[in-house]
């Protein structure tokens, strides 16, 4: 028996699979690499976008033919747009074939939903449900790096955002749980951790014992044996000096931040309520530069906000070339239902937010552009992660900043660290030769 799991969105997602996938096996399904070939199928959706979210209806519409041929199929949709008000339901009334219907916190319900599936009776539950974390086998499958959740949900209601709706409020792990996985994962190999949450710094808020992200920091770094450690994502708001302290302090850290900046406007920062302003921002990036001065910085940005004007959009560009962030990930904004920026006036036309995406996007690549030429010649080490599926023979890693390189060498060197110096740069793609083969 056969399982596929389609992973849409973030990090997040990506790990849950690996739980159901977990899941999966324990009920002695396999992975298999064709939809078409499963007797489950899992959607793990995402809504943080309206062209994410039409997608995945086209997609989950498809099932409808696979099942005439199929019609022992398990069809199961869970993660974020399931958890979405009024989705559930919807999917009960226009997609009658699909068999199970679960949210982002009841994943622990998935093997009974499948035993009621197989006796042809449908499985519908979105409640948020508490679970542990050690309650699941996980099927890893990002082996040299591993995902460790340590904190759930958000509390910070950007105004843009669906996330807080979907994946309900703020919950951290205890820091006994994620040490304890962690030096599993050690022990079992792994050589990059990274850990994941909506907003990192803000762990421990509810656990009421002094436990803080930095302490947290302190505890891995202090912790055995040659590997990585990285996290996402950090809000700028709450990123404090004792975590760029720690990262400091330990060559276990990553000197590498992905600390979203949205938008380089005062004015617009204020209407998504983010709570810093962007004078703020430049005072916490050299805060960071003074203590780690071969950061890496990454951001998201989102262009076409609600009353965003030319001048904003300026200050968001002005920004983006003074910042240099070593890349972006660069957004639309999209209205979504439910969240109070979906009926502000001011929705900005489309024709303006392509044209805004663009320049941006051309304003990142020049930065981009300028790093990578600024590293040609030098030596990095570099975690051998995995094969570069656009290039044949050739494997990539990251250096500790988080810029990628592409390089030669075996297979079997995954999981190995390397020293790579870098020879050629397209702008944002790196190439380089193994130097020495390090431990
Ligand atoms: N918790 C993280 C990011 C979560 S979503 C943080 O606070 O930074 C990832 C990114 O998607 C966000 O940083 C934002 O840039 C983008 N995003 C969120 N909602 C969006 C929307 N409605 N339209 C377009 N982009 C959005
Ligand atoms: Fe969304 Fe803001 Fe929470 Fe990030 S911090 S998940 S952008 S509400
Ligand atoms: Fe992630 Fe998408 Fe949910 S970005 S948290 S999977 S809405």
């Amino acid at each position: 028996m056969n399982y596929f799991i389609h992973t849409y969105g973030c990090q997040m997602n990506i790990h849950d699979s690996e739980k159901i996938a977990g899941i999966l096996e324990q009920l002695g399904y396999e992975a298999c690499d064709k939809a078409e070939l499963a007797d489950v199928i899992v959607f793990n959706t995402c809504c943080i976008r309206e062209t994410a979210e039409q997608k995945i209806y086209g997609h989950i519409g498809a099932i409808k033919k696979l099942k005439r041929t199929n019609p022992n199929m398990i069809a199961v949709v869970c993660g974020c747009m399931s958890q979405q008000e009024g989705v559930a339901e919807k999917i009960r009334t226009s997609y009658p074939f699909i068999d199970v219907v679960l949210g982002t916190s009841n994943l622990n319900l998935l093997k009974e939903a499948l035993v009621s599936a197989q006796k042809k009776k449908k499985y519908s539950n979105v409640e948020f449900l508490k679970y542990r974390e050690e309650d699941f086998y996980e099927a890893r499958t990002s082996y040299p790096n591993a995902w460790v959740n340590i904190n759930y949900g958000c509390n910070n209601f950007c105004t843009y955002c669906i996330v807080p709706y979907v994946r309900g409020r703020e919950r951290s792990r205890p820091l006994e749980d994620v040490m304890t996985e962690i030096r599993r994962l050690l022990a079992d190999g792994y050589k990059e951790i990274t850990l994941l949450g909506q907003n990192v710094n803000s762990y421990g808020h509810d656990l009421d014992n002094g436990v803080t992200f930095a302490s947290l920091l302190h505890e891995i770094g202090k912790t055995d044996g040659k590997f990585r450690l990285r996290f996402m994502t950090s809000h700028p708001k709450d990123l404090s000096q004792d975590v760029i302290d720690a990262i400091a302090e330990y060559p276990t850290i990553c000197n590498n931040i992905h600390l979203p900046v949205q938008s380089g406007s005062t004015e617009i920062l204020r209407r998504m309520n983010r709570r810093y302003t962007r004078d703020d921002y430049f005072a916490l990036i050299d805060k960071i530069r003074a203590k780690l001065p071969d950061v890496g910085i990454t951001t998201d940005i989102m262009v076409g906000f609600p009353g965003e004007t030319e001048q904003d959009f300026e200050d968001t560009l002005d920004l983006v070339r003074r910042v240099k962030f070593s890349s972006a990930f660069c957004f639309v904004y999209s209205r979504r239902k439910g969240t109070p920026a979906y009926s502000m006036n001011d929705q900005i036309p489309y024709p303006v937010k392509k044209d805004r995406i663009t320049r941006l996007l051309s304003c990142q690549n020049e930065v981009t552009k300028q790093i990578s030429r600024s590293m040609l010649g030098l030596r990095y080490e570099v975690l051998v992660e995995g094969e570069n599926s656009h290039y044949q023979n050739t494997m990539c890693g990251r250096t500790e900043s988080g810029r990628l390189v592409n390089f030669k060498c075996d297979k079997s060197q995954i999981g190995q660290f390397v020293t790579v110096e870098i020879e050629r740069a397209n702008s944002a793609t790196l190439w380089g030769n193994i130097i020495t083969e390090a431990q």
